[in-house]
């Protein structure tokens, strides 16, 4: 069995004051949630404040992106020994920000998925098409070219220690939920990809659904049988919504 990741990807949002609320708030709600784990994703600099409020609790973090270099002179970049530094689970790698607005490529994300698991952090693998892709009707193109990347990096094995998220573009913060049907199809469609290389990796790796996900949407998209949990953008701001969710993993 797998067991729902719901993960909050909180972007370049917050302040240390916002985000001292909200973690108080998901820390006094967390017992309720029963099935899910449960995860954030930070801000860089906050990680320091998100490890002294979370440590000791059900609520694991992580960064939102890190250098493809263990270190050096790579100004501005953050390396994976430093989030493990500050104790996080899990990083978000080819975020479909990062490929839009820094140039990321497959090749990069790649290396950044192999950079993560080398220092023993668990990289959340965001695929996914654009409005312009999926009228094409390549989106199942898109999104195996950008898992293939791993695998031919790294072997199928590697996605053992990973995360995947299926994040359609044209959902992100717009409102529009891909259906429950679209996305366990390409879910699925993932799913067998892995399948057809290790059946045992396939079974065990969670794949997440992101793209406008809300306590309302919630529970019809995580009744889907290949539909393992949630990457959560703006309702992870807020503690309720982000805890309806969560629950919503529960039945
Ligand atoms: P929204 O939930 O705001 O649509 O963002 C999804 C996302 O990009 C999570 O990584």
């Amino acid at each position: 069995m797998r067991q729902p990741l719901v993960a909050g990807n909180w972007k370049m949002n917050g302040s240390r004051a916002s985000i001292e609320v909200l973690l108080s708030g998901l820390k006094s709600g967390v017992q309720a949630v029963k099935v899910a784990e449960v995860a954030v994703c930070a801000p860089a600099v906050y990680l320091a404040d998100v490890q002294s409020q979370l440590s000791g609790t059900a609520i694991a973090w992580g960064g939102q992106d890190l250098s493809t270099e263990a270190s050096g002179a790579y100004t501005g970049e953050i390396a994976a020994s430093m989030l493990n530094d500050f104790g996080c689970k899990y990083v978000i790698v080819g975020h479909s920000e990062r490929r839009a607005y820094h140039g990321e490529s497959d090749e990069t994300v790649a290396k950044k998925y192999k950079a993560a698991r080398a220092a023993g952090l668990v990289p959340i693998l965001c695929v996914g098409e654009t409005l312009e892709e999926r009228e094409q009707g390549i989106t199942e193109e898109v999104v195996a070219r950008q898992l293939d990347a791993v695998i031919e990096l790294e072997g199928v094995d590697a996605l053992a220690d990973g995360v995947v998220a299926y994040e359609p573009v044209w959902a992100i913060g717009t409102g529009k939920t891909a259906t429950p049907e679209q996305a366990q199809d390409v879910h699925a469609f993932l799913r067998s990809r892995v399948a057809a290389r290790s059946e045992a990796v396939a079974a065990g790796l969670r794949i997440l659904y992101g793209g406008s996900m809300k306590p309302g949407n919630a529970a019809e998209l995580l009744a889907k049988a290949d539909i393992d949990g949630g990457l959560i953008g703006g309702a992870s701001l807020s503690s309720d919504d982000f805890l309806g969710i969560c629950t919503a993993a529960n039945s």
